[in-house]
């Protein structure tokens, strides 16, 4: 899978109005897991796939002086996020590559990203990227809705006609272990807003019925949480 593809794939939602609307469907398991973060004054986050940067701009306010770098290969999110940002924020956005992160060694103390590490197209490479830009003691945050437990994503890749990692808990683990990080924690982040209701629903490509959605409603993201050691 090349980065053109995926990018032509993310511009594309950027010119259709899909990447702001990611806020409502990503924003309330964003919201309890930055709620969770000890970002502290003058700290540097970086968010991963930052799409129009909803999240980096979130990111960037929980502590006076923190500032934000998003990063996306889409540049047509990218110029979304900067039409989107505002002086007032110390957030900034910038055409990149998980697989090549254009940062010095151990700038970060907080990485983050939102349902976008399972499209790396070489994902060993981007968490040996992700563990030398964090800093000694930084921690990183990684959210994903498109896991092996959560059978309802499986066809997700195919529809798309991209190849994700459809890894498992276990997987994840032992890769971010491999990449050297420790502590390594998963957990579930339920919408607390929950399934919603039958008869409101509507069959999309990623949920063709009411039952998909609500067995992946009762899934939850998966919380990737884990410690660059001293
Ligand atoms: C599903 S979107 C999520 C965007 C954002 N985090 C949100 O929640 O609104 C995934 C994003 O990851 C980006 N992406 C995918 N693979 C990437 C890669 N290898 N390097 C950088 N960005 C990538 C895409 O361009 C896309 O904007």
């Amino acid at each position: 899978m090349s980065h053109e593809k995926i990018a032509n794939l993310f511009d594309d939602w950027a010119k259709s109005g899909r990447g702001e609307r990611m806020q409502i469907g990503h924003g309330d398991v964003v919201e309890q897991v930055v709620a969770d973060l000890d970002v502290r004054p003058g700290h540097q986050i970086l968010d991963l796939g930052c799409g129009v940067g909803w999240a980096t701009r979130i990111l960037a306010q929980k502590a006076p002086g923190a500032q934000a770098i998003g990063i996306d290969v889409a540049p047509e999110m990218i110029a979304k996020a900067e039409e989107l940002s505002s002086y007032t924020i110390r957030a900034r956005y910038e055409v990149g590559t998980f697989e090549h992160l254009d940062f010095p060694d151990e700038k970060f103390d907080h990485v983050f990203s939102m349902e976008a590490l399972y499209y790396a197209t070489d994902l060993p490479q981007a968490l040996r990227e992700i563990h030398r830009v964090t800093k000694t003691g930084g921690e990183v945050n990684v959210v994903i809705d498109c896991y092996a437990e959560r059978e309802s994503t499986h066809a997700w890749g195919h529809t798309l006609g991209l190849d994700l990692h459809v890894l498992s808990e276990a997987d994840w683990k032992q890769a971010f272990e491999h990449a050297g990080f420790t502590h390594v924690e998963l957990t579930r982040v339920k919408d607390r807003r929950g399934a919603g209701v039958e008869g409101d629903f509507q069959a999309s490509e990623h949920f063709p019925s009411w039952e998909e959605h609500v067995a992946y409603h009762e899934a939850g993201s998966l919380r990737i949480r884990a410690k660059k050691p001293f």
